[in-house]
């Protein structure tokens, strides 16, 4: 009897050994799906997947470490759901931009379909054909208004946050606050062409609906709900926060969509040309696939979502940055002066006299972008990415963060240099691995009025002023926190005037 339960257990152990050995090497190397190899990735645990590495506080950093260990692309598991990272540029750029039909799908989920219509979104939406009717029509809409119209909105409100900078006079202040009022004016400009002061009641609304938005998507509350259906019976106080607002911000939306109906004539506005492109598109389509007045409406939500807390955001990086780096701010300044010598307002066209400043934002939107993770893509048919088989359906995520981190493409990553841009063009190396508004279909829409105001606002901010630190040695923090946006963490500064041209 002890000899058989000897042998059995011999046996059970040696059982035990070779499919842990399995185990290991699957997740080392790949796991064989039909006659194809699946990237690597860690075991999750049964049922859940890798539930505890995506609902991290700071998911960026957890699975840039699983491609340092899996390598540059690594698969997870959420529920059922299979996962890809892409974590070097070179495999972003091979998926996004070189297969860029195969991945420029979207995941359909529960949140998303609740929160635009039943998926009729413009950044969430899947890659149907009238998602690109929507994104060529939403690019349309922001050309109508024009480069010169946009180029003076977004001048005018740089020079409105200097003035209320002025204002303060040296006191400490948390710059992140009115950065994101400013740019969320821009948009109510250019999208409803209403500007509206600091204190108008409704321009209070429509930041606080965003601002509530842009806090509370993306929490692990919210994001759990579309891999574990059964726990939407339970009571979720951000989820019914979230829909509160998406309330109100839909009421928001409508409001200024009747009263745009209801205008015969003015200046174009992104709201205007949309509406225009709808019944035009009435008129000229033969009863396909159309667009809706709900894909309009999404497309302005999306507008304001997309536009307001992500430059404002990184603007709060730059400043963060250049409190740490003196002598970078020291340098921008009197590149900025040089530029601007005979006291003429700063124009775009300017960029090609302050090439310092260019790299140093470039430097900040790598070591910060502020969607580390991009939005997740979805696959539309079986393929590939690096060797490894992709099956359609599967929810890709490029990871921007790790491609900006990688140790293979970037020497010393971590470090603040912008100096490692200098004597490169767009189109070259440093440039080519720094994708922190992604590639492809899916790339932002929003990139050039991004590039607009980073540089707009800080010519004007490092023009007129010196910031240091609040308290002498309390420098910002620069890690962050991990929402919707990669934010720093409020931080407090003093914004000291420069003295006037004359006296520099
Ligand atoms: C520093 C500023 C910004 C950064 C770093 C940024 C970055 C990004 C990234 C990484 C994506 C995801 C791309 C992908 O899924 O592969 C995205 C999408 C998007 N962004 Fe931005 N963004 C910025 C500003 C803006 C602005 C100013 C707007 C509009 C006014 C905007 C509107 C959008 C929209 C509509 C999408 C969805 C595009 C689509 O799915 O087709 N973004 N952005």
């Amino acid at each position: 009897m002890l000899f058989f339960l000897g042998t059995d257990l011999l046996l059970f152990t040696v059982f035990l050994a070779v499919l842990l050995l399995l185990l290991w090497s699957r997740s080392k190397h790949g796991t064989t799906h039909g006659a194809h190899r699946l990237p690597p990735g860690p075991t999750g645990l049964p049922l859940l997947g890798n539930v505890l590495e995506l609902t991290s506080s700071a998911p960026h950093l957890k699975l840039s470490q699983l491609c340092q260990r899996y390598g540059p692309v690594c698969r997870l598991t959420l529920g059922s759901q299979l996962l890809v990272v892409l974590g070097s540029a070179e495999v972003i750029r091979e998926a996004l931009l070189k297969k860029a039909a195969d991945f420029a799908g979207r995941p359909h989920t529960f949140t998303v379909d609740m929160m635009s219509f039943g998926g009729k979104d413009l950044a969430l939406g899947d890659a149907t054909a009238v998602w690109h009717q929507q994104r060529r029509a939403t690019i349309a809409a922001m050309q109508a208004v024009g480069n010169e119209r946009t180029e003076a909105t977004v001048l005018a409100e740089a020079e409105s946050l200097c003035a209320l900078f002025h204002s303060y006079d040296g006191q400490p202040l948390d710059p992140s606050n009115d950065l994101s009022m400013h740019a969320c004016n821009i948009i109510c400009s250019l999208a409803f062409g209403t500007r509206y002061t600091k204190d108008d009641p409704e321009f209070q609304e429509i930041h606080e609906c965003l601002d509530l938005l842009v806090q509370v998507w993306g929490s692990p509350a919210i994001t759990i709900l579309d891999h574990f259906p059964l726990l939407r019976k339970f009571p979720n106080p951000p989820w019914r926060k979230f829909l509160a607002a998406m309330a109100k911000r839909d009421e928001i939306v409508q409001r200024h969509i009747k009263a745009h109906k209801l205008k015969k004539e003015g200046e174009t506005d992104i709201t205007a040309a949309l509406l225009y492109k709808l019944e035009e598109q009435k008129e000229t389509e033969d009863g396909g696939d159309m667009m809706m007045e709900e894909h309009i409406h999404m497309a302005i939500v999306d507008l304001f979502i997309g536009g307001s807390e992500t430059t404002a955001t990184e603007l709060a990086w730059t400043i963060a940055f250049l409190v740490h780096f003196p002598e970078v701010q020291e340098r921008i300044h009197s590149e900025v002066m040089a530029a601007l010598a005979h006291g003429q307002p700063p124009s775009y066209a300017d960029r090609h006299a302050m090439p310092f400043l260019r790299a140093t934002l470039k430097e900040v939107l790598r070591l910060r972008p502020v969607a580390p993770l991009a939005i997740p893509h979805r696959t539309m048919c079986n393929t590939s990415v690096g060797g490894y088989s992709i099956p359609k359906g599967t929810t890709v995520i490029p990871n921007l963060w790790g491609a900006h981190h990688d140790e293979n493409t970037w020497p010393n990553p971590t470090h603040f240099k912008p100096e490692r841009y200098m004597g490169h063009k767009s189109g070259e190396k440093p440039f080519l691995n720094s994708l922190p508004f992604s590639t492809g279909p899916r790339l932002c829409l929003g990139m050039a009025l991004a590039h607009l105001e980073l540089f707009l606002f800080s010519v004007c901010l490092f023009r007129d002023f010196r910031f240091i630190p609040a308290v002498p040695g309390h420098l910002p923090d620069l890690e962050g926190t991990m929402g919707a946006v990669l934010k720093p963490r409020p931080f407090q500064v003093r914004v000291l005037q420069r003295k006037s041209k004359a006296e520099d």
